[in-house]
C-alpha cells in the first residue's frame, strides 16, 4: 500500500514525464506551491541544463529553485511557458480546482494564466465530485476583511480568518467553510465581484488543462 507520500511522489514524476519533451534552451516552467510541487520542484533540478528559468507562485517555491540552481525569473520578464506545474486541495472531474491551502493562490492564478498548459498534480484523495468540502480560501485586502466577510456570509459561506498568515503579497485569508461548490464558474466569478477580494481560490473559469492524479494503481490522467 503506497502512502500519501509516494502517491505524491509518484504524480511529480509523472509531471516529469510529461514536460520532458517540452524543455528546451529557451523554456520557462511555471511552478506551483504546495508539498506536491515541492516534489516536483526536487525532481526538477535534475532537468535544470534542459531549460533555461522557472517562474515560481510564492516565495517559498522560489527559495526551493533557487538552492537547488535553477533560474528563478520574475514573471514581468516572460511572455509565455510551456506549462504550469501545481497541486490541488481539489478538483473535479471537469478539471476544476479548488485551491490556495498554501496561501499562494492569486499568484498561482496569475502566473498559470502566461502558461500554455496547467498541469495538475495530486494524489486521487483530491478528487472529488462537488468542490468546496476544503474551505475556500479568499485572499482579501487587509482593510476590507470584514466587508468581505459579510458578503460571503450572505452568499451562504462561512468565512474564517487564517490567523498569524500573511500573503506573499501582504493580504489576509479568510477560508469559506460551509458552501457546497454545484457553479464553481459562477462562485468564482461572483466573488471575484465583491471590493476587496483580491483573488479566491476557485480555479474553474481557467481550469486544468491535464489533471494526473496517482492511485494505489499507478497515473489516472484527467
Ligand atoms: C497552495 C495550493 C496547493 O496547490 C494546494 O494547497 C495543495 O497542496 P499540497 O500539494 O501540499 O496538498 O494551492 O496555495
Amino acid at each position: 500500500m503506497l502512502s500519501q507520500q509516494d502517491l505524491k511522489q509518484q504524480a511529480a514524476e509523472a509531471a516529469l514525464a510529461y514536460l520532458e519533451p517540452l524543455l528546451s534552451a529557451e523554456a520557462v516552467i511555471g511552478v506551483g506551491t504546495g508539498s506536491t510541487a515541492d516534489l516536483f520542484i526536487d525532481g526538477l533540478a535534475r532537468y535544470r541544463s534542459l531549460f533555461r528559468a522557472a517562474v515560481a507562485s510564492s516565495e517559498r517555491s522560489a527559495r526551493r529553485l533557487s538552492a537547488l540552481g535553477i533560474l528563478v525569473l520574475d514573471l514581468n520578464d516572460v511572455q509565455t511557458m510551456p506549462v504550469y506545474v501545481d497541486g490541488a486541495d481539489e478538483i473535479n472531474a471537469q478539471r476544476q480546482m479548488l485551491k490556495g491551502g498554501g496561501g499562494a493562490l492569486t499568484r498561482e492564478k496569475i502566473v498559470a494564466s502566461v502558461a500554455k498548459k496547467f498541469v495538475c498534480i495530486a494524489d486521487e484523495s483530491k478528487l472529488v465530485q462537488i468542490l468546496g468540502n476544503f474551505a475556500l480560501p479568499v485572499e482579501v485586502l487587509p482593510l476590507a476583511r470584514e466587508a468581505v466577510a459579510r458578503e460571503i456570509r450572505a452568499l451562504g459561506g462561512k468565512p474564517v480568518l487564517r490567523v498569524g498568515f500573511t500573503t506573499d503579497n501582504g493580504n489576509q485569508i479568510l477560508d469559506v467553510h460551509g458552501l457546497s461548490i454545484t457553479e464553481p464558474l459562477a462562485l468564482e466569478r461572483s466573488l471575484n465581484q465583491v471590493p476587496g477580494v483580491v483573488t479566491n481560490g476557485l480555479f474553474a473559469c481557467r481550469p486544468a488543462d491535464v489533471a494526473l492524479l496517482a492511485t494505489q494503481k499507478g497515473i489516472r490522467t484527467l
